[in-house]
């Protein structure tokens, strides 16, 4: 009896260790980085070959013209299901930090080759609207050298062809005037991006990078004027810090926190600001202005290593990059309706005691990060009275549904469009 029991055991454990199916990884053999004309195929390649889940998509051009790609990625790909959250990874901001750009490309090789075969896989297409855009600098990508650690002399390749830093280049929350728009004097590649980002109601977002091997979460700058070594916390400081655990404790060298000469970071996280300050970066643009929460990652100490790390560094940076899109069904979601049952756009969905609001898409859609907990959730929009605060449970590993229904105000005029005497860029939502 007690043979048989340990037999079965055994053969428990085996069938449970054997995957029932095995991934497909083809895209590992040979590793090398691709130019941007070999992206480009690839993508177009994997965007005619399975056109149900994939989307080729340009936010924009570089100062070379360049297209800034990204994949779109999901089972329902050319008209998103309501209340399916968008999820975003950006690399390559800077062209010489180049581990990131070809992870993107495995990434999107990999969801698409498995999906319908790998269930985590199938899970996410099917759940998460996910855009993955390798390079958002392919000018300085092209500038920069595969070996290279640091780099270039003037910074030739870390920056865009203009010699600007695109981390640098986006609108900061405490820089206090700026003559003109908000996008004058900005480059293309920044405008695109801002644009993009304001435009879509993205839920959670990776920015990519390499010179380090960290998680840094919001925010990157404060007003002290500091050069480092002092927090800056967001309104949302908790779950960023577990969204940048989440990342680091994944991944078997960041989370020593020591993994590059120099480097000590408890539990491989750091608050932005606290490491070094940077102004107008595109982690704080998101959170600041629009409902979109960015971490970055910092993938490898060296900028640009051989091509012969990219099979490590996937096999490393796998789990973490999945790991993470899961994440953005962290908290509650719902929409928000009038008593006519048509969708209520721009509504505030306010959570009490955390000084940040997310707001609704045009189809009344919100998702709202948050980490287990009880919350009083209220909304409050334009020609309504604010609903009822809703006492809202959040756990873990699940999405909790909370809908809400505004009723007008009486003797409402036409003057929706006249809120705050400025037409509301969110207005150009068209999803
Ligand atoms: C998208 O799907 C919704 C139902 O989810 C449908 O009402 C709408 O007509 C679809 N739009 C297009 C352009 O197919
Ligand atoms: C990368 O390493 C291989 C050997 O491991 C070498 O042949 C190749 O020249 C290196 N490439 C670069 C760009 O340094
Ligand atoms: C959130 O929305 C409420 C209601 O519109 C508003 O009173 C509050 O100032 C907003 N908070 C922030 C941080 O914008
Ligand atoms: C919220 O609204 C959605 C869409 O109409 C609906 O499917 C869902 O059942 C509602 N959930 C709750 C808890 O009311
Ligand atoms: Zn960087």
């Amino acid at each position: 009896m007690f043979k048989i029991l340990v037999v079965w055991c055994v053969l428990y454990k085996v069938l449970q260790a054997a995957p029932s199916v095995p991934e497909n990884e083809g895209f590992l053999q040979n590793p090398r980085y691709y130019t941007y004309d070999e992206l480009t195929n690839v993508f177009r390649k994997l965007e005619t070959e399975n056109p149900d889940i994939a989307k080729l998509i340009s936010v924009g051009r570089s100062v070379k013209n360049r297209e800034l790609w990204a994949i779109h990625i999901n089972s329902n790909v050319h008209n998103r299901t309501l209340l399916t959250p968008m999820f975003k990874y950006v690399a390559n901001m800077h062209g010489d930090e180049s581990i990131g750009r070809q992870l993107m490309i495995y990434l999107a090789e990999y969801l698409i080759l498995n999906y319908g075969k790998i269930d985590r896989v199938t899970h996410l297409v099917d759940t998460v609207d996910i855009f993955l855009m390798p390079s958002m600098n392919p000018d300085g990508y092209e500038n920069s050298q595969e070996g290279k650690c640091d780099s270039k002399l003037r910074y030739v390749g870390r920056e865009n062809e203009n010699g600007v830093d695109l981390n640098r280049d986006f609108p900061d929350q405490f820089e206090t005037h700026r003559a003109g728009t908000i996008i004058a004097g900005r480059q293309p590649e920044t405008i695109a991006i801002m644009t993009w980002i304001i435009s879509r109601p993205f839920v959670l977002s990776g920015n990519l990078h390499g010179g380090a091997v960290v998680a840094s979460y919001p925010y990157d700058d404060s007003n002290l004027n500091l050069e480092c070594c002092r927090e800056s916390k967001s309104p949302d400081n908790e779950i960023f810090k577990e969204l940048a655990l989440l990342y680091a404790q994944n991944h078997e060298l960041m989370k020593t926190g020591q993994a590059c000469k120099n480097d000590n970071f408890p539990q491989g996280i750091t608050n932005g600001a606290y490491w070094y300050e940077v102004k107008g970066g595109m982690q704080d643009f998101n959170y600041v202005k629009s409902n979109c929460f960015e971490v970055t990652f910092e993938l490898s100490c060296c900028k640009f290593p051989n091509a012969s790390t990219l099979q490590q560094e996937w096999s490393i940076n796998k789990g973490p990059l999945l790991s993470f899109m899961e994440a953005v069904h962290w908290g509650v979601k719902g929409l928000v309706l009038n008593t006519r049952g048509d969708p209520v756009l721009d509504a505030d969905i306010v959570v009490k005691g955390i000084n940040h609001n997310i707001t609704t898409s045009n189809r009344g859609e919100y998702w709202r990060l948050l980490l287990p907990g009880t919350y009083e959730i209220f909304v409050v929009a334009f020609g309504y009275y604010p609903s009822e605060p809703a006492v809202v449970e959040v756990v873990r590993d699940k999405t909790t549904i909370q809908n809400f229904t505004l009723k007008l105000l009486p003797q409402q005029g036409n003057n929706f469009m006249e809120k705050g005497g400025t037409i509301d860029y969110k207005w150009l939502w068209n999803i």
